[in-house]
């Protein structure tokens, strides 16, 4: 029996806030704890109560005073793109052909995808990230290499092989059957096993032909609970290129319509100048718009719509994400901070309550797991994270002219980076104070 009780400023999200000052859609308790047992957690509350329920001499943690709270959840990012973070390009299309697909050939090489599989886990675990959604490569190899080192570490991770058939140099193309098959094989070796969940990946239209497309809806058919991932309406030129393609479709998202791959598990990456009728077909199938503000940013790609497309009579599923490597930093709190800004350009406001809501339970929700992740609940999986809003000498000056919890967030999401992030658990296990020094 493993069973232990961990002492913190609790924090969490029961719901999404309707404002900033909404006090009902979080619950926080300034002397909390929870109870963990067998990577669950089995009780959260004040710490008395908790305390008064656990058997004599369970074992205690404290993590005064710092903040605990669900471990992050990052629902677009590319596993081998760590080796071309902050490259200098104009766009998109240019950054793809000049650094990312060449860079992406290398894990055609098991020992290259390995390597890199275990500095990607440890950055994800070092920025409190618990659960992410990644790309792969076009090669299986790449999979296995992500997986399996998911596995080693107990962790809720979704990923798949990418399917990319044509537009992408020699050693970067699969066929329709290949991506097929080696989707399958990938299915069959890895999802359900840990906790890993293995999602459908064609990487965008541009690289699919229409047979691989073809092949992405059979996919999508024989497995229907598997999550969907591809890119969707990113950059001007790519829009333009993308419709050039498919001639018959109305639009970009109508491409993905017509085989079948909108849906309430599919995440399309970007999503950033959505006509109306797109956005329509995006909130009548419940499909969910991934957010990536420092690659928006970095990219040139253009200003997330977030109120407009939430303001809608139907409002669009908003989920957010880093989009590393065209996003530029894998902490979830430089994700928000940019997303900040971009709403601020917009004239819109984000506020700190909806941003920590969106980088845990948003998150959760949209990628229909939050009964498993993104909360504090007992019954769930106990990946959760201690935060330092005081990490740095900056930060440590700043806390003194705090005095509410949603200031704290907002100077976390602001000044805040990996130094903040205390200590990462998954699955009720420590895993941050473990890793090699950053
Ligand atoms: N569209 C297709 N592939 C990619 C990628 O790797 N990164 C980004 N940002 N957009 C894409
Ligand atoms: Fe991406």
């Amino acid at each position: 029996n493993d069973r232990t009780i961990i002492r913190g400023r609790l924090l969490s999200f029961l719901r999404k806030p309707e404002s900033a000052s909404d006090e009902g859609c979080y619950r926080y308790e300034n002397d909390g704890a929870l109870v963990i047992e067998n990577g669950r957690i089995v009780a959260c509350g004040a710490y008395a109560a908790v305390r008064d329920k656990a058997p004599e001499g369970t074992r205690e943690i404290d993590h005064r005073p710092h903040l605990l709270m669900p471990g992050f959840i990052d629902t677009h990012l590319h596993f081998p793109q760590m080796q071309v973070i902050g490259s200098y390009a104009g766009g998109l299309l240019e950054w793809l052909n000049t650094y990312t697909f060449p860079e992406e050939r290398r894990f055609a090489d098991a020992a290259h995808a390995g390597r890199i599989a275990t500095e990607f886990f440890d950055e994800l675990l070092r920025n409190g990230t618990t659960t992410a959604v990644a790309y792969c490569t076009v090669h299986k190899t790449s999979a296995d290499a992500y997986f399996a080192e998911s596995l080693k570490r107990g962790m809720l991770m979704l990923g798949g092989k990418v399917m990319m058939d044509r537009n992408a140099p020699e050693g970067l193309l699969d066929t329709p059957e290949q991506a097929y098959e080696e989707t399958k094989a990938v299915i069959a070796g890895w999802h359900g096993r840990g906790r890993n969940h293995v999602v459908i990946t064609p990487r965008f239209a541009i690289t699919s032909t229409p047979e691989q497309m073809e092949a992405a809806r059979t996919l999508a058919g024989e497995f229907p609970d598997l999550h969907i991932q591809t890119h969707l309406s990113e950059n001007h030129d790519e829009i333009r290129y993308t419709c050039e393609l498919f001639p018959e479709a109305k639009d970009y998202t109508d491409i993905y319509a017509r085989y079948g791959l909108l849906g309430p598990k599919s995440l399309f990456g970007h999503a950033i100048h959505l006509s109306e009728r797109e956005a329509d077909a995006m909130s009548e199938t419940r499909s969910v718009a991934v957010h990536c503000p420092t690659s928006n940013l970095f990219l040139g790609s253009g200003l997330f719509p977030w109120r407009t497309y939430e303001r809608r009579g139907k409002p669009l599923r908003i989920a957010v994400a880093t989009d590393v490597g065209g996003g530029t930093s894998y902490s979830m709190f430089a994700t928000m901070a940019e997303a900040y800004k971009i709403q601020q350009l917009l004239g819109e406001r984000l506020n700190p309550l909806e941003s920590f809501y969106h980088m845990t339970l948003g998150n959760a929700e949209a990628l229909s797991l939050s009964d498993r992740i993104g909360t504090l609940e007992p019954g769930t999986d106990a990946d959760f994270i201690v935060l330092d809003a005081a990490a740095t000498p900056v930060m440590k000056l700043r806390m003194e002219t705090v005095s509410t919890v949603t200031e704290e967030l907002f100077l976390l999401q602001t000044l805040g980076d990996d130094r903040s992030v205390v200590e990462a658990y998954v699955a009720g296990r420590p895993m941050k104070q473990s890793l090699s020094p950053a």
